[in-house]
């Protein structure tokens, strides 16, 4: 997935040898302002560039891309300038942000073509604005095309990867890109996070006829080998055997049967240990409470919990913060079969709590209750749940935020703060107490759905809740929409899986090892 890493130098723009150099334009009350970083350019066209950028119709507006043909005044032939939007906007992460959207656009814009080199002369100032231009552009740069044919037209060819083999083909015939910053900071980081994110991304768009529990636990496998982590798998004998009563009892209408993998990131003068537990829905049907054909449409993203807790402990791994890390994914497809569970099935989780399944599609809950339990046995200091979860998670928050809940409110409060300061979208939410009567059973100790349908994914973290080892500070995170982005690209966002909550667990995972969290 590293085929061509990204490159930071000091050299000057001017003499950058790319294809396609580009460049930061803001939007300044009487029009587009050259952003720095642009300066040696404007110098080489003659001090004209904000005129022409002007004369091109250009705002400054985030995202937005002019070309200029540089026509010989510096190395490269095509100049893009890319719209960073208001300055003073949002702050510090504003910026990082606004710069890693302009980066990810522009080089998007860019990929998939001739484009064979692209150099970057956005405001890197200092490491944190260098690592954020890399990260975009790395992002930007995406394309999974494991399952496009060869074509006559140039189109990209297919991978060659084979079913159950290594997920690969993000970037087949993609530019080399080279970061030109003040400070000439690694980028390290950035390129550890996109690894992660690329290796998610790809985990999420793969289809779910190649991607199954069984397939899935070999990827986790191999990432984990080729990252030095401690891995152990249980199939669905070990799960039956061991009591593991919500993969077993939603994997079993399906011909792939479950998996529980467990991931251990070791450092030898951590004194915490944190946990991340991942919903791995490989595909969710809703089992016999079927789907509509619509709603199952972006199911192959129910993995998109478990494919974020991998990478984000392939990234950990690589940047060996001082905290044990424990990940789990949870592995099942979620089929109508004919040994599929029934409505009114009682199952019992890993522990001995029981539950009345009473809405075979209130399954994530179900997979993720065994494995909070079973984190007893890791004595956390932090547990931290990431799922796609509800449907309500999109009503109550929209299609790119988070939502947050905890043990306590700061708990929720904390983790949500680390995923923005990551780069990411989420809110904190409340557990409200009085929501939790709605999941009582008739016959079981508690139901997995409550009658009301209003508050859905909080009475699901309340849900999850009963299953948090006592006294374990704890959070779930409702990954539901940022998950998997329909609508067209933006920034460095592509169409089908984003890479959600892999910078927020190894912000977390940093957080606690530098003691604030
Ligand atoms: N995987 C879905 C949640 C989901 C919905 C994720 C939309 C991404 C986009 C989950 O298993 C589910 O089906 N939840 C139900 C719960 C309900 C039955 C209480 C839902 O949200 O409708
Ligand atoms: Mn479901
Ligand atoms: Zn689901």
């Amino acid at each position: 997935m590293t085929t061509n890493p990204l490159t930071v130098s000091t050299a000057d723009a001017r003499s950058a040898a790319a294809d396609a150099l580009i460049i930061g334009v803001t939007e300044g009350p009487d029009g587009p302002v050259p952003a720095h970083g642009s300066e040696d350019i404007d110098a080489a066209l003659g001090g004209t560039l904000a005129a022409t950028l002007a004369a091109l119709g250009a705002t400054g507006k985030q995202d937005e891309l002019t070309k200029i043909a540089s026509a010989g005044a510096v190395a490269a032939p095509l100049i893009v300038a890319v719209g960073l939007g208001k300055t003073d906007q949002g702050g510090e992460r504003g910026r990082l942000e606004s710069l890693r959207r302009a980066a990810g656009s522009a080089v998007r814009a860019l990929t998939g073509g001739k484009t064979a080199s692209i150099a970057l002369s956005l405001p890197a100032r200092d490491e944190a604005e260098t690592e954020a231009v890399a990260l975009g552009a790395l992002l930007g740069r995406y394309r999974f095309t494991r399952y496009r044919s060869a074509t006559a037209n140039g189109s990209p060819v297919n991978g060659g990867t084979v079913n159950g083999g290594a997920v690969s083909g993000a970037v087949n015939g993609a530019p080399d890109l080279l970061v030109l910053s003040s400070v000439g900071a690694a980028a390290g980081r950035a390129q550890v996070l996109a690894d992660a994110m690329t290796e998610v991304r790809d985990l999420v768009n793969t289809s779910p006829a190649d991607l199954y529990p069984e397939t899935f636990a070999a990827e986790a496998q191999r990432i984990a080998v080729a990252a030095g982590l401690e891995i152990e798998v249980l199939d669905h004998v070990a799960l039956a055997a061991g009591g593991y009563g919500g993969l077993t009892g939603v994997g079993q209408g399906s011909d792939h049967p479950p998996r529980l993998v467990r991931l251990a990131y070791r450092h030898p003068a951590a004194t915490k240990t944190v946990v991340f537990a991942g919903k791995g829905i490989t595909f969710d049907s809703g089992g016999l409470s079927l789907k509509p054909p619509k709603s199952m449409e972006a199911m192959k993203s129910d993995m998109g919990g478990a494919a974020a807790v991998l990478g984000a402990l392939q990234a950990i791994a690589a940047l060996g913060p001082a905290v044990n890390v424990v990940g789990y994914l949870a592995m099942a497809e979620n089929m109508p079969g004919g040994h599929a569970q029934r409505p009114s099935d009682v199952i019992t989780i890993f522990g001995g709590k029981t539950v009345e399944v009473l809405n075979t599609d209130a399954e994530g809950r179900l997979v993720l209750a065994d494995v909070l339990a079973r984190s007893a046995q890791d004595a956390p200091d932090l547990l931290v749940d990431v799922a796609t979860l509800t449907g309500a998670q999109l009503v109550a928050l929209g299609p790119r935020v988070s939502g947050v809940m905890g043990s306590d409110d700061e708990v929720a409060a904390a983790i949500a703060e680390a995923a923005r300061q990551a780069g990411e979208q989420a809110w904190p939410m409340p557990l409200p107490p009085e929501l939790r009567k709605g999941l009582d059973s008739a016959v079981a100790d508690i139901a997995n759905v409550a009658g009301e349908r209003f508050g859905g994914m909080l009475v699901a973290g309340l849900f999850l809740k009963e299953f948090v080892p006592d006294g374990v500070r704890w959070a779930h995170v409702d990954i539901a929409g940022p998950a998997f982005h329909e609508g067209e690209p933006y920034g460095y966002t592509p169409k089908g899986g984003t890479g959600a909550a892999v910078r927020m667990l190894v912000q977390v995972a940093t957080d606690v090892a530098d003691g604030r969290l």
